[in-house]
């Protein structure tokens, strides 16, 4: 099927990824893209969101890259106004930026605590209070929110600021759907499980003794498929948030993550 977003804009924060590979922003960027979207691909490092700006355009895509820290308010405005300035409004803000790091309170300082708060939550706090009187001036708009299975459930590596701020994302969503279903403007998150993504092969290796194949073996065998999910598989979960298709949900979090939450308990195997 082709074209489940024509005529509308997006916004993907992200949309670049943090090593060679596909991403769930990139991928994200990439599916929006293809499904008629013009597209706004928001990254801290250019480069990387230059990178997925080329693949769209080689495909006959309509996208721009633009730098910015979703962190900070000045630049997650200038993002806003840029969408409406160059495509003429905001119809889909898909969240993605998020990072994470392994330990519990003792193990993780206040500084990684805020670090992965103010990526995770406060980023999408920021991009809606700007996005949201945009869309109410169109017809409505669609937010899908990046969360995590682990804001619902422990894993095994414990993440105690990273599981936190998902948690609070999913908070944000239903908050932000309530408020502002009578204007047509929905918010949904999305619930990725162990996926196999560039941001995983960037900041989790240490957790498994910085051997990326024992890794991807004890990550594999986590899952209920016996193997991870890939950007692709967020992506297509998000295209459907972001579509008309799903003009009747709104508040939801769409678990993405193979029966893994349905798989109690979570015992590594030896
Ligand atoms: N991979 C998994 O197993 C998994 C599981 C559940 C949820 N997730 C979620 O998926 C999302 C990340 O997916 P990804 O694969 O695209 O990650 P990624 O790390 O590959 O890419 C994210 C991009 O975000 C950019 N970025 C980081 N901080 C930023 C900031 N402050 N402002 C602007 N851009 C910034 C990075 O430069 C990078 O290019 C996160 O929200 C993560 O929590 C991943």
């Amino acid at each position: 099927m082709a074209d489940r977003l024509k005529d509308k804009t997006a916004i993907v924060t992200g949309a670049g990824s943090v090593g060679p590979g596909m991403g769930n922003g990139k991928a994200s960027a990439v599916l929006y893209a293809r499904e008629g979207a013009r597209v706004v691909l928001v990254d801290l490092n250019l480069d990387a969101a230059k990178e997925t700006e080329k693949i769209i355009r080689d495909e006959g895509g309509i996208c721009m890259a633009l730098s910015a820290d979703v962190t900070k308010a000045d630049d997650c405005r200038r993002v806003v106004e840029t969408c409406v300035s160059e495509y003429g409004g905001v119809d889909i803000l898909h969240n993605n930026v998020g990072v994470t790091k392994a330990g519990g309170p003792v193990e993780q300082s206040e500084e990684d605590w805020d670090r992965i708060m103010a990526v995770n939550a406060k980023s999408m706090f920021l991009m809606c209070k700007f996005a949201i009187p945009e869309m109410e001036k169109g017809d409505g708009g669609s937010i899908v929110n990046i969360s995590s299975v682990n804001s619902i459930k422990s894993t095994p590596a414990i993440a105690v600021a990273y599981a936190s701020s998902k948690a609070a994302v999913n908070a944000l969503t239903r908050e932000v759907a309530v408020q502002y279903a009578a204007k047509n403007i929905r918010c949904n998150a999305v619930l990725p499980g162990v996926m196999r993504t560039p941001m995983v092969e960037a900041q989790l290796q240490k957790s498994y003794g910085g051997d990326p194949e024992e890794m991807n073996r004890r990550r594999s065998a986590l899952c209920p498929m016996n193997k991870q999910g890939e950007g692709w598989d967020t992506a297509y979960a998000g295209l459907y948030l972001a579509s008309d298709e799903s003009k009747y949900v709104t508040g939801t979090t769409l678990v993405v993550d193979g029966g893994l939450t349905g798989w109690m308990p979570q015992v590594e195997p030896s």
